[in-house]
């Protein structure tokens, strides 16, 4: 529920709400070390920034991605790199309670990073995204390796064409919210179906409205991360469902990126988060322990890799990245909780391992035929 203070609503923060901070922490705490390496210039742009709090004061999106830089253990060693924090939201009172939240952060903070800079935004995605890119176009210049965080509320304001425009360059991320439950809901309604067309690109979301239940549900979450991959020609996706208390699947998260280190680290996170490797966060279960954290089922791996690596001899490097693309697994349940086990069971062997059970670089793996 909304509660109001003159113009401002700060909402409160569901558990899924929650879970996405959580990812995205996660995420960042990755990405910046590994995307500061080589570049002396990232940006993080979060494109629908919202008020900065909650209704209980938990921080919101663009807090979090400022805390996980400037807090980060490594951030001393990023002294090098410059990181352009751009946030955007179209309410005014939001932005301004946002602006006096980064203005007593930056107080508190003393002296601030000279390398962290932060700029806000009022205007519609669409506008401050078009802006910037006819401006970049203007100056024949490139955007620096940019993520960029896409989370609106609702179908109407995140063109495929957009999204497009604003990561096509090689180092663009992209996490986006897609409104799962509204989409199944008016795909063959026929009063939004422009905004729908603009969404995903394409019209053939119409054709979900032949469909019912799992399948229309099925459909428009495949039809959605096929653009993505087309229209915006992203080759990496990972989705992730997320569920309100009554167990309607409300938004999917959507990772995009053309590196295979970005998605293992966003594969590590979101299995953090929901452990059982189904890539979904329930509200109904959020208090609730999680038995299996410890021990993550790895059989479908295995039985997946003894399949496709028949008959093989490959390197830990291959069936790492392999992996990380193809299947749902992140690297780090490849070794100890995978090859280890395999190995142990007689399953494979390995011509040039010093210490069995330890697959360092270089380690070739033998698969038996089939
Ligand atoms: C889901 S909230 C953002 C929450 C925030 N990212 C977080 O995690 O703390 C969406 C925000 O987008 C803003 N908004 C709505 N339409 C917009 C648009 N077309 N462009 C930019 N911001 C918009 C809303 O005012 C709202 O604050």
């Amino acid at each position: 529920m909304p509660t109001s203070t003159s113009a401002l609503q700060l909402w409160d923060r569901p558990p899924h709400t929650a879970a996405k901070h959580s990812l995205l922490r996660t995420y960042l705490g990755a990405w910046f070390p590994i995307i500061a390496k080589f570049n002396r210039r990232v940006i993080y742009y979060d494109a629908f920034a919202g008020p900065g709090q909650y209704e209980s004061g938990e921080p919101g999106s663009p807090l979090i991605a400022l805390d996980t830089l400037i807090n980060h253990s490594y951030f001393a060693q990023m002294s090098e790199t410059e990181f352009i924090f751009l946030f955007n939201e179209k309410d005014p009172a939001c932005s301004e309670n946002l602006g006096k939240i980064i203005r007593a952060m930056k107080e508190t903070d003393r002296p601030w990073p000279p390398n962290v800079k932060v700029s806000i935004e009022s205007k519609t995605f669409i506008e401050v995204t078009s802006s910037m890119l006819d401006g970049l176009d203007e100056r024949k210049a490139r955007l620096a390796p940019t993520f960029a965080f896409v989370d609106p509320v609702g179908v109407k304001a995140t063109p495929m064409s957009i999204l497009a425009r604003l990561t096509d360059y090689p180092k663009g991320e992209l996490l986006v919210y897609f409104a799962h439950e509204a989409v199944t809901r008016f795909c063959g309604a026929g009063n939004i179906d422009e905004a729908l067309t603009d969404l995903f690109g394409t019209d053939e979301y119409k054709d979900a409205s032949l469909l019912n239940g799992m399948q229309r549900s099925q459909y428009v979450h495949d039809l959605y991360k096929r653009q993505l991959h087309e229209t915006c020609k992203f080759p990496y996706i990972q989705s992730f469902a997320m569920y309100d208390h009554r167990g309607k699947r409300l938004y999917d998260l959507f990772y995009c990126t053309r590196e295979l280190i970005g998605l293992d680290r966003m594969k590590g996170a979101m299995w953090k988060i929901a452990p059982s490797g189904d890539f979904s966060f329930r509200d109904r279960f959020a208090n609730q322990e999680v038995i299996f954290s410890q021990s993550i089922d790895t059989n479908p791996l295995q039985i997946h890799l003894l399949q496709h690596f028949a008959g093989q001899a490959v390197t830990i490097e291959s069936i790492v990245d392999h992996v990380i693309a193809a299947t749902p697994y992140a690297s780090s349940h490849v070794k100890r909780f995978t090859l280890a086990k395999m190995q142990t069971a007689g399953q494979i062997t390995s011509p040039n391992q010093k210490k069995k059970n330890s697959y360092p670089d270089g380690t070739i793996i033998v698969f038996p035929p089939t």
